[in-house]
């Protein structure tokens, strides 16, 4: 068995979800993480995995448990382990730690510290997005890689990504499967007409909860695919590659109504991205 069967197998063992396999196995076949110290931006694979299967050095993980307070889910992840103030105060990360904090407030003691800092989904959960690129930039190496991928980002048919919810008869709606929300509807509605435009088949409570969880939840940062890409020509890297992902279909009156409502963005129809960026200086 080769090195990616090998993960991919113990990825089922250690039960990743598909997308993080398949992002997984995208930065090993680009980077590699055999032997790395390794920084995970918003989550935390199973010490199990990055061990036994990723064979690095040592995985820091951050984690902001409050996002999933905020967003009435049970946090799944791995067990926390170190603060930020302990590392101020002269703590060192073990081989494997879970830091509960936001990547922004990162402090110096963990500068030039990390081969490789992965992200999967998490992104677009992140509001801090030009503090966290810059913190990212400073806990590499020289010669480290970023590589993250996020989806869905709001600038997608269904980049509202709001939270199940349950109408007083029992019906579940959601932000894929049943979605009373119509494709890019939240970018062409302002919340008035979304509320109005729920209101016609759902109840009250719940339209006005999916209303305000679309649009003023903090949950998620409401940046279009093409601002992640501006952020990062303004950002320290200056090496690497963006992937937007292949785009979706999107009738064309759609599109021409979009391009109007928010002039210079032409990408609605990637759901999201990926990329890979190089420290290459001080
Ligand atoms: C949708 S979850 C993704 C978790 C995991 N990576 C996965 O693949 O399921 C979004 C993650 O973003 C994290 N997050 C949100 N804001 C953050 C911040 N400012 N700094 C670090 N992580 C943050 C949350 O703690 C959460 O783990």
């Amino acid at each position: 068995m080769n090195r990616l069967e090998n993960i991919q197998k113990l990825a089922e063992k250690y039960s990743l979800k598909s997308y993080q396999t398949g992002y997984v196995l995208q930065v090993e076949q680009e980077v590699g993480f055999l032997g790395k110290s390794v920084l995970e931006v918003g989550g935390s694979l199973p010490r199990e995995f990055v061990f036994e299967a990723l064979e690095v050095k040592s995985w820091t993980a951050i984690e902001y448990i409050q996002y999933y307070i905020d967003a009435g889910f049970e946090y799944p992840g791995a067990e926390v382990s170190i603060t930020f103030d302990e590392i101020k105060n002269g703590a060192i990360p073990r081989e494997y730690e879970v830091i509960n904090g936001k990547i922004e407030d990162l402090p110096y003691h963990l500068f030039s510290n990390f081969d490789l800092v992965f992200s999967v989904a998490a992104l677009q959960n992140l509001h801090a997005v030009p503090a966290a690129t810059e913190k990212i930039f400073q806990s590499l190496k020289l010669g480290g890689c970023y590589c993250a991928l996020a989806a869905p980002v709001w600038s997608c048919y269904n980049g509202h990504l709001f939270n199940t919810k349950k109408s007083p008869t029992g019906k579940e709606y959601d932000y894929h499967e049943n979605c009373p929300v119509p494709p890019w509807g939240h970018l062409l509605m302002r919340p008035p007409q979304m509320y109005d435009h729920l209101c016609r088949t759902i109840d009250f409570d719940t339209a006005a909860a999916i209303t305000y969880e679309i649009y003023n939840s903090s949950r998620i940062n409401r940046f279009f695919l093409e601002d992640y890409l501006n952020f990062l020509k303004i950002s320290p890297f200056s090496q690497g590659h963006f992937r937007p992902m292949p785009p979706m279909s999107i009738p064309e009156d759609i599109q021409t109504k979009l391009e109007g409502l928010y002039p210079g963005y032409q990408n609605f129809s990637s759901q999201g991205f990926s990329f890979t960026l190089l420290r290459d200086r001080e």
